[in-house]
């Protein structure tokens, strides 16, 4: 995978596709790039398509980070070291509250924003937090049994699993702690990018309200709600 160094550390970054629109992809907590790896194939005749690992987490270097605007400051560290923007800049979960800061703080960098799996404030079950503490493989099962529809099949689940398995447990506590402490709500409908929400219609860690609640509040936003997806919707759909 090719790095791009910001703020002295490695970030690493899957890149597929090419010309046109630049789609730079964030992942959520406790994940990686290889979330996005159907968008990486599938969108690639479309767009120049790049996933990176924040810090702490796939093959990136460095620690994680317990707050919001401290991972949109290393994605906007890299859109500009890679000399990327504008693009359009895709969240998932986290992933999705680092683009909503972006876009707020800095619209400028932005030619749109792909909210996946995400809302404007994302406050998390302490069930989670408890069992992540207690036993690390118990709290990604718990987190992986919210996380995908009855249609989902297990090796996308297993998949999803080992990647947050593979992710240490300090990194993985700081995203939710940095996701709970998340809320935008008052603001996003100050966004002027184009938006576009998507969210399962089976998703129990960030449910169609929120989605629905970013698309009501920004002006123009789109929203689509998909069948037969739970929470990674871009896995599973
Ligand atoms: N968009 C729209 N509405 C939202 C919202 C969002 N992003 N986040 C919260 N709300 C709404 C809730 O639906 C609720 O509305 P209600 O009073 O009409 O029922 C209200 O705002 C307050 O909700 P919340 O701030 O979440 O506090 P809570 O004490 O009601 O619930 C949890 C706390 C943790 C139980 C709840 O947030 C939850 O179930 N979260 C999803 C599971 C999870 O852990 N997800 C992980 C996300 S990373």
């Amino acid at each position: 995978m090719p790095v791009q160094v910001v703020d002295g550390i490695e970030i690493h970054y899957v890149e597929t596709g090419g010309g046109g629109t630049t789609l730079c992809l964030v992942h959520g907590a406790g994940g990686n790039a290889q979330v996005w790896m159907r968008q990486l194939e599938g969108l690639a005749a479309a767009a120049r398509v790049i996933a990176l690992d924040l810090p702490g987490h796939g093959e990136s270097k460095g620690d994680g980070r317990r707050r919001i605007e401290d991972y949109a400051r290393v994605v906007r560290g890299f859109i500009r070291a890679a000399g990327l923007g504008p693009v359009v800049l895709g969240g998932h979960s986290m992933g999705g509250a680092v683009a909503q800061t972006v876009a707020l703080e800095h619209p400028e960098l932005l030619a749109g924003l792909v909210l996946v799996g995400t809302g404007a404030r994302l406050r998390v079950l302490p069930r989670i937090f408890e069992l992540l503490a207690s036993d690390y493989a118990e709290g990604c099962a718990f987190v992986n049994v919210l996380g995908f529809s009855r249609a989902a099949s297990q090796a996308l689940k297993d998949g999803a699993r080992a990647a947050m398995l593979g992710t240490r447990p300090s990194v993985t506590i700081g995203d939710f702690a940095a996701c709970d402490a998340f809320d935008v709500m008052p603001r996003v409908g100050t966004i002027r990018a184009p938006v576009l929400a998507i969210c399962g219609e089976d998703d129990q860690l960030t449910p169609p309200k929120y989605a629905e609640f970013l698309a009501t509040k920004i002006p123009g936003a789109r929203l689509l709600l998909v069948e037969k997806a739970g929470h990674f919707v871009q896995l599973e759909q």
